[in-house]
């Protein structure tokens, strides 16, 4: 059964998170990007569900309502999950469903196949009769069909499709699929420290007019981790004011990017992100310093 989260620990969670050093005014319009197929703006960071809400039990559930919470009440939307990350999709539904949050949210998922029974158990155990983003997880083989996914978005089911890859060995197949099908999305690996996809699939997204979503943004936390302990450099203060906004402003500094979706089960991680909405984005000249400063580290 779930335990709702208190309004005095949101409060405490909320609050924490404002007492980390902040350069913005709470009150400055958050960065939206339009998605390429429809101009429809969607809030520029969402919440990545890998790993954290694995297992349907009252802890998950907890952090899952706080998390969630956190993305609405901070000017966020977009939640990606997938069939595949364990119970995930039921502790999103178990939380949005009663707390009448649905409508509030652009819900992405992922399908292993294109198969019918995959979808409808994606859609049962996140309660909700339509996604907004249907994606095709990890594609590997340049035949592979998004037919079905077009079918079910001529039906309604779901309102975008896309395609998904976070192995660079697999990206021929993702550029295959890219062209050939134009999805409304691609969402494939992107950090400050790993940089591929700048050379082969961003150009070729823009061309078909694909948005992208960053998957792995931090480096699995990598990036945070090679930082604990430093001081943002003074050039970038008048853009980041936290590291995670600094890894997140350097993708968000790229137009081609609709929006960068930073995994989290923790809340005040989740609003710090989302203070990557905020502000001044890199220029290409604090872009092309941001990449030597990590190569240094
Ligand atoms: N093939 C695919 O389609 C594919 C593959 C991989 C990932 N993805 C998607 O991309 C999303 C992001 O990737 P990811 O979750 O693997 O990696 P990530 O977003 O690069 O990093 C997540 C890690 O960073 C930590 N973190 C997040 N915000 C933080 C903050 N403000 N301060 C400190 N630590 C912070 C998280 O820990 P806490 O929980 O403690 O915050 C977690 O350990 C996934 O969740 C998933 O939705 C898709």
């Amino acid at each position: 059964m779930t335990t709702p989260i208190t309004r005095r620990e949101l409060a405490a969670l909320a609050g924490a998170a404002l007492l980390a050093p902040t350069a913005y005014a709470q009150n400055e319009p958050l960065l939206t990007r339009a998605i390429p197929n429809s101009g429809e703006p969607l809030p520029a960071v969402g919440l990545g569900t890998a790993y954290v809400f694995d297992t349907s039990d009252a802890a998950s559930r907890r952090s899952a309502e706080a998390v969630v919470q956190a993305l609405v009440a901070n000017g966020g939307r977009l939640i990606d999950t997938a069939s595949s990350y364990g119970d995930a999709e039921s502790v999103l539904g178990e939380v949005i469903a009663p707390a009448g949050l649905r409508d509030k949210l652009f819900i992405a998922t992922k399908l292993e196949q294109p198969d019918a029974a995959e979808l409808k158990r994606s859609l049962t155990r996140l309660r909700t009769a339509k996604l907004d983003l249907l994606q095709l997880h990890n594609v590997s083989n340049r035949r592979q069909s998004l037919a079905r996914f077009k079918e079910w978005k001529a039906q309604g089911i779901c309102r975008y499709i896309g395609i998904t890859s976070t192995f660079p060995g697999d990206f021929g197949a993702i550029e295959a699929v890219l062209g050939r099908d134009k999805p409304d999305f691609v969402q494939i690996n992107y950090s400050l420290d790993d940089r591929e996809v700048e050379k082969r699939i961003l150009p070729l997204a823009g061309e078909v007019k694909a948005g992208v979503l960053t998957a792995v943004p931090l480096g699995r936390g990598r990036l945070l981790r090679a930082v604990r302990g430093k001081a943002i450099p003074d050039w970038a203060s008048n853009f980041a004011n936290s590291w995670p906004s600094f890894f997140l402003k350097y993708l968000l500094g790229d137009p081609r990017v609709t929006a960068v979706i930073p995994g989290t089960g923790n809340p005040a991680h989740m609003i710090e992100n989302l203070g990557a909405m905020r502000g001044r984005l890199p220029d290409p000249d604090q872009r092309r310093r941001m990449v030597a400063f990590v190569e240094a580290l």
